[in-house]
């Protein structure tokens, strides 16, 4: 039987991007998204599509096309999956901050408890898919606990992980590299997989639909991320070698990206990644590979965190070295703080680890970001727990424009790479700015010879930096 029905538990920047492009290709399907945040549902519900919980280039057009004809967000989380015949778990995975494989294992109360509420709910056989990025052989608890019931009723567990990069993800979903499912090997096991092929295969080409066991499609996610940050961090390595060596990262980026071998994407080095997945799923990566006694391994990619660090502190403290070795009192303007552009999402942004030190050590910030609020970024900083709420809002304020953000500022520094800071009116800047006017360019998107030819003193990563 074909599906008809489909629910998804968690609408967040998976699940609701992700649901509605199933939605949308896949018309005779009605997609349930479902969620426990009853303000996150009623802002996919909001008739302004501005005000949809996630900002993602496209989005909104795909929304109106499908919400209230087979797309519904709702808190009805009991009938949805009593409805369904595929359930999605899309809940956040986030790393554990308590008890046993704290601040590495990835914390899965919230798929367990899903998996619970499914079990308890159910009461036709049902095929369950993982979205959310986990630890290999989850399925196996997953299974373990919708077995428990003992009422008949049959689960079949898929893993189908999602390969989508926030900002771009709705050109991800409708064009993707890859779809990767896994499921058992059994008869049981191939057709739920072949159904779950079917909605892909509505848009994806089928030489593009990659089937696995299940240990392979949770293990190649976490791999898939850990690749790919990896370049960052190497990128990211040799930008401290340029900016002592007179290299410029950026021809070093492009020569060795040039060799097909290697290829030119993610080599853009920068201020340090950041997102809700990366460092999550590298830090699970560490967990594992020491659980299973392969700690070479589990060293090996812990480095990759570590370089990742060393980038986000090293730019702050550039910005101290160059004022003069202290940022007491003084302004300073951070342009964006998102983790990346064309997102609102600001999970584990470098924004955040480098506003903290630079108020460390005295300094008083003050952010624009074109998409991120400034109860978000108050929030992101409480979340570290290196001073009082009363102490952050003191040290932190935002402006709702770049100039009267960079108003009497010692120095503004590019943290995200939003493609408005590249038009601003730098002269107009460099007025507002106290002198001598400082520019750090965290992402190499600004023209350096132009901001020179302006007045300004600008340090670029990986790029030496020019004396007058
Ligand atoms: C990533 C993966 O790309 C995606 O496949 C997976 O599903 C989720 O994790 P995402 O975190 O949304 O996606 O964004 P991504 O574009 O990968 O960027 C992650 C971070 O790396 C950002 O902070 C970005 O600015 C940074 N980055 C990326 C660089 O610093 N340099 C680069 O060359 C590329
Ligand atoms: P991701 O980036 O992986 O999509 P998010 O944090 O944006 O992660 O979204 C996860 C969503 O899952 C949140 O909106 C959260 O409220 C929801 N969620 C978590 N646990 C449950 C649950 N047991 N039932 C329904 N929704 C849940």
């Amino acid at each position: 039987m074909d599906i008809k029905n489909i629910c998804c538990i968690g609408a967040g920047y998976v699940g609701g991007p992700t649901m509605s492009v199933i939605a949308l290709k896949c018309p005779h399907i009605k997609v349930n998204v479902v969620d426990i945040n009853e303000e996150r549902i009623n802002a996919w519900n909001d008739s302004n599509l501005d005000n949809l919980p996630v900002f993602e280039p496209g989005l909104p057009s795909v929304v109106e096309q499908a919400r209230g004809k087979n797309l519904f967000f709702t808190t009805n989380v009991d009938d949805c999956i009593r409805e369904a015949q595929m359930i999605f778990i899309a809940v956040n995975t986030p790393t554990k901050t308590y008890g046993e494989g704290k601040g590495q294992a990835a914390d899965l109360k919230y798929v367990e408890l899903c998996a619970r509420k499914i079990a308890e709910i159910a009461t036709d056989n049902k095929i369950v898919v993982e979205k959310s990025t986990l630890p290999v052989r989850t399925a196996e608890a997953i299974q373990t606990i919708l077995d428990s019931t003992g009422n008949g009723v049959k689960f079949e567990v898929l893993s189908n992980p999602e390969f989508l990069a926030e900002g771009t993800a709705i050109n991800d979903l409708f064009k993707s590299d890859r779809v990767l499912i896994g499921g058992q090997q059994t008869k049981d096991g191939k057709e739920a997989i072949q159904k779950l092929v079917d909605i892909y295969a509505q848009w994806i080409p089928l030489e593009k639909i990659c089937t696995t066991n299940v240990w392979s499609s949770e293990l190649s996610k976490l791999v898939a991320n850990a690749f790919l940050a990896q370049r960052i961090s190497s990128i990211n390595s040799i930008s401290a070698i340029c900016e002592k060596t007179e290299a410029d990262v950026e021809e070093v980026a492009k020569a060795i990206g040039m060799d097909s071998r290697i290829g030119n994407k993610f080599l853009k080095s920068s201020v340090g990644f950041g997102g809700s997945c990366f460092q999550k799923d590298i830090l699970n990566l560490v967990y594992i590979s020491k659980s299973l006694g392969l700690d070479e391994v589990s060293n090996y990619w812990s480095q990759i965190i570590k370089i990742n660090d060393y980038q986000k502190t090293r730019f702050a403290k550039q910005i101290m070295k160059s004022l003069f070795g202290t940022v007491s009192g003084k302004k300073i303007t951070l342009l964006g703080w998102s983790f990346k552009k064309n997102t609102n999402d600001t999970r584990e942004s470098a924004a955040i680890y480098i506003a903290d030190i630079l108020i460390e050590n005295g300094a008083n910030i003050c952010v624009y970001d074109p998409k991120v609020s400034k109860q978000q970024m108050l929030s992101d900083l409480d979340y570290l727990n290196s001073r009082s709420t009363e102490d952050n809002k003191k040290a932190l304020t935002s402006c709702s424009d770049p100039y009267s953000a960079t108003h009497s500022s010692h120095a503004v520094a590019i943290i995200t790479e939003w493609d408005e800071f590249i038009e601003y009116d730098w002269k107009k800047i460099y007025f507002n700015l106290i002198k001598p006017a400082k520019v750090f360019d965290g992402r190499n998107i600004l023209n350096r010879k132009a901001l020179e030819e302006i007045g300004f003193e600008v340090y670029s990563i990986g790029k030496a930096i020019q004396k007058k």
